[in-house]
């Protein structure tokens, strides 16, 4: 594409993508031997027969709880504190040669808790990533804590009382939360009781909806104080809602090769930025899962260009949102501008 070298060179803000979703086939082989991790076996499912094959079965995922499957058991493989901090900063250097200049990642404490790797393990490992990456790259970086929807409340209430109690709270090592995993299912509201404490304490608040969900789940996690919704593409389903959610100029995180793997739409044309942009609605383009779903950041904005061919202008104004939106100081915002 003639854009292509623009592209690469637009400043950019990356705010959806998790830590565990850059653990690549190869890493994931690497970690298993190193930390004498049994991996499940070929007999039992196939994809783990060998690097190739899993990163085969990537391309054939058939909803986001398929996925899901492969995310968790993947990282299994992440125990010590030097594991997390390199994988964090395999992701950092893939980001800084995309043009990347911010990054907000999450992390999931609650699955890594449940196999019996410690949250100061997890919490100390990704901030060494992000230190990093700021002292060698010029990266900003936040850390963007995720409660997920298939473990019980109970679990997430524990991991909260966890971030609160933690050193690392007043130091703001961890920046904000957000909710992920399964969509569709449990209780669209399951985490009011702990985002109205959060929001009380003025913590930034974001949350996976309208990814798999219908609209409902937007205005859900809006309701419970969400200030950013990640994905969010079904929000034009319900035109009041897009009016609503651009009158207020809340952020959504769009990931179009996140949401073509997962079959939430048949391809990156049904991803409608356009509408978006016609709505002035404010929205990123993030990788997700970038090990998972074929693509980092670039590749994600390249896709965007060859199926919507978008003119300059509008590229300028979706990098400008991006920085815009960002949970950095109006300081760093200039510099980024
Ligand atoms: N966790 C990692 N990637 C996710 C996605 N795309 N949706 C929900 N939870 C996730
Ligand atoms: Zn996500």
């Amino acid at each position: 594409s003639p854009l292509h070298d623009f592209i690469h060179g637009l400043p950019k803000c990356e705010h959806h993508v998790h830590l565990e979703g850059c653990l690549t086939p190869s890493l994931i082989f690497h970690l298993a031997a190193r930390n004498g991790i049994t991996l499940p076996s070929p007999t039992e499912n196939p994809a783990y027969a060998s690097i190739a094959a899993l990163t085969a079965r990537y391309e054939h995922f058939t909803s986001l709880d398929d996925f899901l499957a492969f995310y968790f058991e993947g990282m299994a493989v992440l125990r010590t504190e030097q594991d997390f901090a390199d994988l964090a900063w395999s992701y950092f250097q893939k980001a800084h040669a995309d043009g990347v200049h911010h990054a907000e990642v999450f992390f999931d404490p609650q699955v890594h808790q449940s196999r019996g790797v410690a949250y100061a393990t997890v919490v100390a490992g990704f901030a060494a990533g992000c230190q990093r990456a700021e002292s060698e790259l010029g990266l900003s970086t936040r850390l963007i804590m995720c409660f997920v929807r298939h473990l019980p409340v109970s679990s997430a209430r524990e991991v909260y009382e966890e971030f609160l109690a933690h050193e690392h709270f007043q130091a703001q090592v961890v920046h904000g939360l957000g909710w992920s995993s399964s969509e569709v299912g449990p209780p669209k509201d399951m985490f009011r009781e702990i985002y109205a404490a959060a929001a009380a304490r003025g913590i930034p608040l974001t949350a996976h909806a309208g990814e798999e969900g219908d609209p409902t789940y937007i205005s859900t996690a809006l309701e419970l104080g969400a200030q950013r919704i990640d994905h969010g593409i079904r929000l034009v389903e319900d035109p009041e809602l897009m009016k609503r959610v651009a009158q207020e100029g809340i952020l959504l995180t769009v990931c179009p090769l996140s949401n073509v793997r997962l079959r939430c739409v048949p391809s990156v044309e049904h991803v409608p930025v356009r509408k978006f942009l016609e709505a002035g609605v404010k929205f990123s383009i993030n990788s997700d899962d970038p090990a998972y779903f074929g693509g980092y950041i670039l590749d994600n904005y390249c896709a965007v260009q060859e199926a919507h061919q978008l003119s300059v202008m509008e590229w300028r104004i979706i990098a400008e949102n991006s920085v815009q939106e960002s949970w950095i100081p109006d300081e760093r915002k200039a510099e980024l501008l």
